[in-house]
């Protein structure tokens, strides 16, 4: 069952993603977004949107959870739970996506939530198939 997760999991990670989500800071784009992950650890760490006039400036949310973790000294994503506003699912942007493969497994499971639950869980290779990872950039090292 790759993709069934234990129901308190998920509902810490969802309790966690609504509360970073609650922090966003939006203002251009008016579209908060939290997400919170569950490292290797157990531990969960969460990040939020944080836009900036200077538009390209912005970092996704996903990207601030990561950043968290790192930051905290861990380096594996067991569970990521991203979601928005509204009922329908959050799937991570591409460049998260990539972000987000840096420090996935194969099972790794990310859930592209909403509003109304935790969504559909998704593995790294569902969402990135095909992907430029660290294994494929070790082959090239002399
Ligand atoms: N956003 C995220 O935080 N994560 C995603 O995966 C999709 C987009 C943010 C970026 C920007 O602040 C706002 O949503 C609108 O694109």
């Amino acid at each position: 069952m790759p993709h069934a997760a234990a129901p308190a999991d998920l509902t810490a990670l969802f309790d966690a993603a609504r509360a970073a989500r609650a922090h966003a800071h939006a203002p251009y784009s008016r579209f908060p977004v939290g997400a919170a992950l569950r490292a290797a650890s157990g531990a969960i760490y969460r990040g939020c949107n944080v836009e900036n006039a200077a538009y390209p400036s912005g970092i996704c949310a996903e990207t601030s959870a990561i950043a968290a973790m790192v930051c905290a000294g861990e380096r594996r994503i067991a569970q990521l739970l991203v979601l928005g506003e509204g009922t329908d699912p959050l799937t991570p942007c591409g460049a998260c996506r990539q972000r987000i493969l840096e420090f996935a497994g194969p099972d790794t499971l990310i859930y592209c939530g909403s509003a109304s639950g935790p969504g559909l869980a998704r593995t790294m290779d569902e969402l990135l198939p095909h992907a430029f990872g660290p294994e494929r950039l070790a082959q090239g090292a002399p």
